[in-house]
C-alpha cells in the first residue's frame, strides 16, 4: 500500500507555503506568470498525428496580492491555458482574463472586492450591495470564433481562440447583466445545440435555462422556479432531458445585502430540507417533474443517458455534506484539514412517475472531475474519466494524484498513480478524428519535486501504460478547475 507523507518544501518562501506542505502547494504559492505564444519541447513519446486542435484550461492563476491573500480558491483570477496542437509540434500561451475589476485591482496593486467566499477590505457599507468581482475562473466553451471564460456568478468574457486577448463580457444576443450563466454548459454531440442555466438570486429564486445554436447564440429561455436559495453548479443532459440535482444548502441572503458575510459563508447546510430533483424536457425548457430524496451534495456531474427503458442514469460525485466548500477554501493555506472527500455514485430515475429506482456508489476512492467523451454527452458512454485519490487513507490535505478510466459496462477500472509529488488535473476527453470510439486523454499534471507542468497525453483506452506523449510547459501552470478539447474538425451544425 502506498504511504503519503507530507513533504517539506525545499526552499523558503513565505510563511504559508514555508512548512510541511505537500508539494502541490508549490503550484499556487506564487500567481501565474502570463507566456507564449511559444513552441512546447516534447520531453518524451510523440504527438499523435491525429491529435490536431486545442487544449484549453481555465483556473484561478493569482490567489496573492502582495501581503493580501484571498479566501477562497473559488476567488482566484482566472488564468487560461491554451495549448494548439499543429503539424510543426504544438505551441502554448497562458493569459489572465483582463476583467474590468482585474485591471482595477492591478492599477491599485490591492484586492478590492468581494467574491464569493471573500468580503471587499474597508468599512462594510462599502459592501452594501456592492457587485462581487467576476474571476472568469472556472471554465471555457470554445465556440466557432470565440472562447468564453465561465464563471457561475455572471456573464461570461469573450476572448479570442488563438492569443486569448480578451474582447470583453458576452451577451450570447440573449444575457443581460442581471443574468448568470453557469460553468457547465452542455453541448448535443449531434446537433451542436449548447444547454446551460443560471442560478437567479431574489424572491423568485430559480433557474434560467439557455438552449443555444451551435453559434452560442441563444435562441430560448425560460425559468424553472427552485425550492429555496440553494448552489447548483452543474446539470447533466441525459436523452431527450436536462436534470438539475439542487443539494439542502439554503443561503441566508440578509448578511450578505449587509455586507457581513460572503455568499460561501451564508450557504448553511440543511439536511431536513433533503435534494430535490428537477427533470426538465430539453426541447421545450418545460418542467416534466420533481421529487424530493435524501440530502446529499455534488459539485460535478460524470454525464447523464436515457435507457432504452426510458430511465434516466445520472453519473455524478457525491460527498455527505457541504465540508467540501470548506476544503477548497482552505486550499489557498496550501494546506487543507477539513475532511471532505466524494465518491463516484449512479443514480436511476423513472421520469414519469419521478421515482428512484437506484442510487449507490461506483467507486471506492475519493475523487473529482467526472469527464466523458464529448461525443457522448446525454448518451450511455462508453467510459468515464475522473482524477482520484490512490489509497482510501490519503491525508486530507492531499491533492488527487491518479486518473481512472471506468468501464460504462463493466465497470472495470483502469488507473494510473502518478509519481510521489506529481498531480494530475482533469482528464479531458480529445475524440479521434477518424477512429469512432477511439481518443486521447489529455492532463496538466504539476511535479512539485522539479516545479515543472506538462501536458501529457494518454491513449483513452490504456490509460494504465502511462503518457505517449509529454510536453514541457515553460512556467508552473497553478492548479485549474475545467477545460475543453477544441478538435480542428468543427461540430456539426443545428437542424
Ligand atoms: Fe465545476
Amino acid at each position: 500500500m502506498m504511504v503519503y507523507m507530507p513533504v517539506q518544501i525545499r526552499d523558503s518562501r513565505r510563511d504559508r507555503f514555508a512548512v510541511g506542505k505537500p508539494l502541490w502547494a508549490r503550484a499556487i504559492a506564487t500567481p501565474a506568470t502570463e507566456f507564449g505564444p511559444l513552441p512546447l519541447n516534447l520531453t518524451s513519446g510523440e504527438i499523435p498525428a491525429e491529435l490536431r486542435g486545442t487544449l484549453y484550461r481555465n483556473g484561478p492563476g493569482r490567489l496573492t496580492r502582495k501581503e493580501q491573500s484571498i479566501d477562497h480558491w473559488f476567488d482566484g483570477d482566472g488564468g487560461i491555458l491554451a495549448v494548439h496542437f499543429h503539424n510543426s509540434g504544438a505551441t502554448a500561451c497562458y493569459r489572465y482574463v483582463q476583467t474590468q475589476e482585474l485591471q482595477t485591482e492591478e492599477a491599485k496593486d490591492q484586492f478590492l472586492y468581494s467574491g464569493y467566499g471573500q468580503l471587499a477590505p474597508g468599512p462594510i457599507w462599502q459592501r452594501w450591495a456592492a457587485k462581487p468581482k467576476n474571476p472568469a475562473n472556472t471554465s471555457v466553451l470554445a465556440l466557432p470564433d470565440k472562447l468564453l471564460a465561465l464563471w457561475e456568478g455572471g456573464n461570461p468574457h469573450a476572448l479570442d481562440p488563438t492569443t486569448l486577448a480578451t474582447k470583453g463580457l458576452e451577451q450570447l444576443s440573449g444575457l443581460t447583466p442581471k443574468l448568470t450563466y453557469s460553468a457547465h454548459p452542455k453541448r448535443d454531440p449531434h446537433t451542436g445545440k449548447i444547454y446551460n442555466f443560471g442560478v437567479i438570486f431574489g424572491p423568485k429564486s430559480h433557474l434560467q435555462l439557455y438552449c443555444s445554436h451551435p453559434s452560442g447564440e441563444i435562441y430560448r429561455q425560460a425559468a424553472i422556479p427552485l425550492p429555496r436559495l440553494s448552489l447548483v453548479h452543474d446539470f447533466a443532459l441525459a436523452g431527450r432531458y436536462l436534470v438539475f440535482v439542487v443539494p439542502p444548502l439554503s443561503l441566508q441572503m440578509l448578511p450578505i445585502l449587509l455586507g457581513l458575510q460572503s455568499l460561501s459563508d451564508a450557504l448553511q447546510w440543511q439536511p431536513h430540507q433533503g435534494t430535490q430533483i428537477i427533470i426538465v424536457d430539453r426541447d421545450t425548457l418545460q418542467e416534466v417533474t420533481r421529487l424530493d430524496t435524501e440530502p446529499w451534495f455534488q459539485w460535478h456531474f460524470g454525464n447523464g443517458y436515457e435507457t432504452p427503458t426510458d430511465e434516466i442514469v445520472l453519473d455524478y460525485i457525491r460527498y455527505p455534506n457541504f465540508q467540501t466548500n470548506q476544503w477548497l477554501k482552505e486550499v489557498v493555506s496550501g494546506y487543507p484539514q477539513t475532511p471532505a472527500s466524494g465518491r463516484l455514485w449512479q443514480l436511476r430515475i423513472n421520469p414519469q412517475t419521478g421515482k428512484i429506482l437506484e442510487n449507490e456508489q461506483r467507486f471506492h476512492l475519493g475523487c473529482e472531475f467526472p469527464v466523458v467523451s464529448p461525443l457522448e454527452t446525454g448518451q450511455n458512454p462508453q467510459a468515464l474519466y475522473l482524477t482520484h485519490q490512490a489509497s482510501t487513507d490519503a491525508p486530507t490535505a492531499e491533492m488527487f494524484n491518479s486518473i481512472a478510466r471506468i468501464d460504462a459496462q463493466t465497470n472495470k477500472i483502469a488507473s494510473l498513480t502518478f509519481s510521489q509529488g506529481c498531480y494530475p488535473m482533469e482528464p479531458l476527453y480529445a475524440p479521434h478524428p477518424y477512429q469512432k470510439g477511439q481518443g486521447w486523454i489529455l492532463t496538466v499534471v504539476f511535479d512539485g519535486n522539479r516545479d515543472q507542468s506538462t501536458v501529457q497525453i494518454f491513449l483513452a483506452e490504456q490509460l494504465e501504460v502511462g503518457p505517449i506523449a509529454v510536453l514541457a510547459l515553460p512556467k508552473v501552470i497553478p492548479f485549474g478547475f475545467h477545460g475543453t478539447w477544441q478538435s480542428a474538425l468543427t461540430y456539426p451544425e443545428s437542424n
